[in-house]
């Protein structure tokens, strides 16, 4: 059995999605949620699937505690799903090319710090860009920054708010992260 942990701060619409994706699954098992705020909806949608979920602050992650978690699940790939904090870089340096990032744009453009969420839909409108997309890369210790796995355009031009242009980079997400996701473990 292959094991993921999903790293998720907010909503975890993308990390109840991976969850469904591989309910079923023979070989691939969800084996952790973890996230850094104890309100999170994601921390729901977790023991809404029976998946075993653990929060620490922002604080810890600055100390052993999540390496501690990870080392002890010890997962073939760690997927961080609108996890906004900047991951620890003990856990990089001894995971590489085992933790996988989606930004919700292409990147390099509208990457770095403070480009997630509602920002980066709102910076893609002001600047009327006709298409966006999603981009799902290596994590290293720079912000949106490590090696490009996959990346998937949509138009935007019929889009009007920033909302619009987020929901249709959820849709793209929805339908790419889990098969990318299957793709990576496959030729781990
Ligand atoms: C996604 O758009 C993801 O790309 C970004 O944060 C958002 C999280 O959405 N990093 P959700 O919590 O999975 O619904």
């Amino acid at each position: 059995m292959k094991k993921i942990v999903l790293f998720a701060s907010g909503s975890g619409s993308n990390a109840e999605n991976i969850i469904q994706y591989f309910k079923d699954s023979e070989s691939v098992e969800i084996a952790a949620v973890i996230s850094n705020k104890p309100d999170a909806k994601v921390l729901e949608r977790a023991a809404n699937h029976q998946v075993p979920s653990f929060v620490f602050l922002k604080d810890d992650f600055s100390t052993d505690k999540v390496l501690n978690k990870i080392q002890e699940i010890q997962p073939d790939l760690i997927v961080l799903a609108g996890f906004l904090l900047k991951f620890p870089s003990n856990i990089v340096e001894l995971y590489p090319n085992k933790i996988i990032n989606i930004h919700p744009a292409l990147l390099p453009k509208y990457g770095g710090k403070g480009m997630y969420g509602m920002n980066v839909h709102k910076a893609i409108l002001e600047n009327s860009e006709t298409e966006t997309g999603i981009s799902i890369h290596y994590v290293d210790e720079h912000y949106d920054n490590g090696d490009m796995i996959f990346q998937q355009k949509v138009s935007i031009t019929d889009c009007k708010t920033p909302e619009a242009i987020a929901q249709k980079v959820h849709e793209l997400e929805h339908e790419h992260f889990p098969k990318v996701i299957e793709r990576l473990l496959r030729q781990s």
